[in-house]
């Protein structure tokens, strides 16, 4: 999983590690599961500094799961970030550059790593990329963040369509509203730049919040345990979604 440094990632990671699973883990800063989660499968953790922008090291990583684990059933591509924040126009073109590479690119580096390693081995692999409401509701001030999570659906939807007959299953997750690094970002951005933030600001009050927790649960039960997970219709090439949860705008 990438990503897995702290917000969604972390918690995700802290979900799958309770349930016995062997872990790896990465982001720009080496994620750690708190020893507590840890015992149910002690040293089986793999963690890496991966900044998911450099393909090579994105590869790396990938080799590195399979060095220790033999193969990985299920890819998260969850690292993302959400601004700059504004209007487009007055974007700065290398903040809009560094977005696009982490959160299309970051995306295309680990989806086509994951792709070559299930073509690799025999039966089934899970991609989960994290999408968001974002990919389909436009919001003044996030274009570009809309435009990379529309465009993380789509090349979900393709290399699920390319690699079906590998055993690919491509899902794009929206996990709903999880107070995170990213939420306390968008709260504190002021109205002129995001006309939306109060909707976002009285989601705190609301008690409005999906956790990282219920996020796991979905993923598991809908994308990677064989007896309920969902499937790509026969004409689709993924599987999107939206996390249920309590009413959010997010
Ligand atoms: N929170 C929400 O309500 C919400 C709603 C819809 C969708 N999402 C999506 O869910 C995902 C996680 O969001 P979050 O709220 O947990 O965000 P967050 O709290 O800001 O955490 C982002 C994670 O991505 C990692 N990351 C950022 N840039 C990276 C890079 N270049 N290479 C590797 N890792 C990188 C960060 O670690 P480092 O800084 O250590 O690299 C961190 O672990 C994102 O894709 C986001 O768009 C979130």
């Amino acid at each position: 999983m990438t990503g897995a440094s702290r917000g969604i990632g972390a918690g995700l990671a802290e979900h799958f590690a309770d349930r016995g699973m062997r872990l790896g883990l990465c982001a720009r800063t080496v994620p750690s599961v708190p020893p507590v989660r840890l015992g149910s499968f002690g040293a089986d953790a793999v963690v890496s500094a991966v900044d998911v922008r450099d393909a090579d090291a994105v590869d790396a990583f990938g080799d590195e799961v399979v060095r220790r684990f033999g193969r990985i059933d299920l890819w998260v591509n969850n690292a993302g970030v959400l601004d700059p924040i504004g209007p487009l126009a007055d974007a700065d073109p290398a903040a809009l550059a560094r977005h696009l590479d982490t959160n299309v690119l970051g995306v295309v580096h680990g989806s086509a790593t994951f792709a070559r390693h299930v073509r690799s081995r025999a039966g089934t692999g899970s991609l989960v990329n994290l999408s968001s409401g974002a990919a389909t509701s436009p919001r003044r001030g996030w274009a570009v963040y809309c435009a990379s999570k529309a465009a993380v659906e789509m090349l979900t939807e393709v290399v699920g369509l390319e690699e079906r007959d590998s055993g690919l299953l491509a899902y794009a997750v929206a996990p709903g509203v999880v107070d995170t690094d990213m939420q306390a970002l968008i709260r504190a951005t002021p109205a002129e730049s995001f006309p939306d933030v109060e909707r976002f600001r009285q989601l705190v009050d609301d008690e409005g919040f999906a956790t990282s927790e219920w996020v796991a649960r979905c993923i598991l039960e809908r994308c990677l345990d064989p007896g309920s997970r969902w499937e790509p219709e026969s004409d689709r090439g993924s599987v999107r979604f939206r996390v249920p949860g309590p009413a959010s705008p997010g």
